[in-house]
């Protein structure tokens, strides 16, 4: 098989090199990919969001599927313009990812199918904005309609910063376009957790589960990011968990879609909340996670290339799939500043001597090379290191050990993933 790959973060060098094992794979191309990627797969020059550059890459390299990484290309309908050219892929259509591109749309079609989730509220006028967020107490979720790099989600504990959070985005154009519809939710509580389906638009199956740490510092202190760290299995979720949102939450999901003419195939990411209620919908995504890849896809005992086949053939109904080993974790090693401003191009130690250990990866997210080889950082999210093995606690001290032989002045990470 001839794969192309779009993207170049840590996720889809989690997703190539997964790919890259199988005995199905004979030519591996990631575009833009990534210094990390191009151990294991060649890498062109390709932007993810460059629709045109990816079709015709597609073409070039002979394609038998594509596999579309992150959500933009998908919510740009990648797969929908791979299609007309007779080339399929994996991941939904543009309508399809309108369950990640359009927090309304997802919510409304939540709705629709009484699929569990939180009170909410959509508004276009701050005055209506206003009323919801006084009628909640100001303890409310503020959220863009659109994408917005992760930013356009701002928690709320009073009336005051609900309501800036609101004008921002309705009147000071914070999100642009994205922030010209915004949701006023009401805030639930409980663990989170992310859980991944894979469907073919008619059947699915449940390809993994993760807890990521989003929040910045240690103790789920400051900012929120796109992830620090990530564990699998989510703690929080046990089988009787894992079956309640599957008939509740994935397979109404799956089987919404298709009645409403657009089947969902691909990944489908569940961000839940366990309440007291049971699980809740706190969002969609329409591709894997990151950095939750990076320790789902480690722990997948069926081969990732006949997953995907088999959902192109729509043929998905009696998979089994199986994990080995019992629990992965990722360390992530961000830019200092990082969600906020930090420094490019600054050098990396040597990663030489971690590659080759066993039960260890070294993913890399934001990094860049020049001809000498040096590595440097290119983004927040640098590197993600992933151990796994028989039990968390086993998997973190081999984590954190290189973590800490890496040593990396420049950057930061959380001593606490997967602290139990
Ligand atoms: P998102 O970008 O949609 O994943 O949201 C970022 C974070 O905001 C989530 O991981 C939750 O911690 C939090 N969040 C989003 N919606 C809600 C909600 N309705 N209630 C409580 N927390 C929420
Ligand atoms: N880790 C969160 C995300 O991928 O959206």
């Amino acid at each position: 098989m001839n794969i192309l790959v779009v993207g170049g973060g840590g996720r889809e060098h989690a997703i190539a090199a997964s790919l890259s094992k199988s005995p199905l794979t004979k030519k591996l191309v990631v575009a833009p990919g990534n210094p990390g990627i191009e151990t294991i797969a060649e890498c062109y020059p390709v932007a993810a969001d460059d629709i045109p550059g990816q079709c015709k890459l597609a073409i070039d390299i002979k394609a038998d599927f594509v596999f579309i990484g992150p959500e933009i290309p998908l919510v740009l309908g990648l797969k929908d313009e791979l299609l007309k050219l007779g080339i399929s892929s994996f991941g939904p259509s543009k309508k399809a990812a309108q369950l990640e591109g359009s927090k309304t749309f997802s919510r409304n079609f939540c709705k629709r199918y009484n699929i569990p989730q939180p009170e909410f509220k959509y508004c276009t006028e701050i005055e209506t904005a206003k009323k919801q967020i006084e009628l909640l107490n100001g303890y409310c979720v503020v959220k863009a309609d659109g994408l917005a790099a992760g930013k356009g989600v701002i928690v709320c504990d009073t009336v005051d910063q609900a309501i800036i959070a609101a004008t921002e985005m309705l009147e000071k154009n914070k999100f642009g376009d994205a922030g010209k519809l915004i949701l006023i939710e009401e805030r639930i509580n409980g663990i989170e957790a992310s859980v991944f389906a894979v469907s073919d638009g008619n059947d699915a199956v449940l390809i993994g589960t993760a807890q990521d740490h989003k929040r910045a510092y240690d103790n789920d202190e400051g900012p929120n990011t796109g992830g620090m760290g990530a564990i699998s299995p989510a703690p929080a979720l046990d089988q009787k968990l894992n079956k309640e949102i599957f008939n509740n939450i994935i397979t109404p999901t799956i089987n919404g879609m298709k009645l409403e003419g657009c089947p969902y195939e691909g990944i489908l990411y569940a961000g839940v909340m366990i309440t007291d209620k049971g699980p809740k919908v706190i969002e969609f995504n329409c591709r894997f996670g990151d950095p939750e890849t990076q320790v789902v896809l480690p722990r997948l005992n069926t081969d990732l290339v006949s997953i995907v086949l088999k959902t192109i053939k729509k043929n998905l109904k009696d998979i089994t799939i199986d994990f080995i080993p019992q629990s992965a974790i990722t360390v992530v090693i961000a830019s200092k500043g990082y969600p906020g401003e930090f420094k490019k191009g600054v050098l990396l130690p040597s990663l030489k001597n971690f590659n080759d250990k066993t039960e260890i990866s070294v993913f890399h997210s934001g990094t860049s090379k020049d001809k000498n080889g040096n590595i440097f950082s290119n983004g927040g999210r640098v590197l993600s290191i992933t151990s796994v093995g028989a039990n968390v606690q086993n998997c973190r001290q081999k984590a954190y050990d290189i973590v800490e032989a890496i040593n990396w002045e420049q950057g930061f990470y959380r001593k606490d993933i997967g602290k139990l």
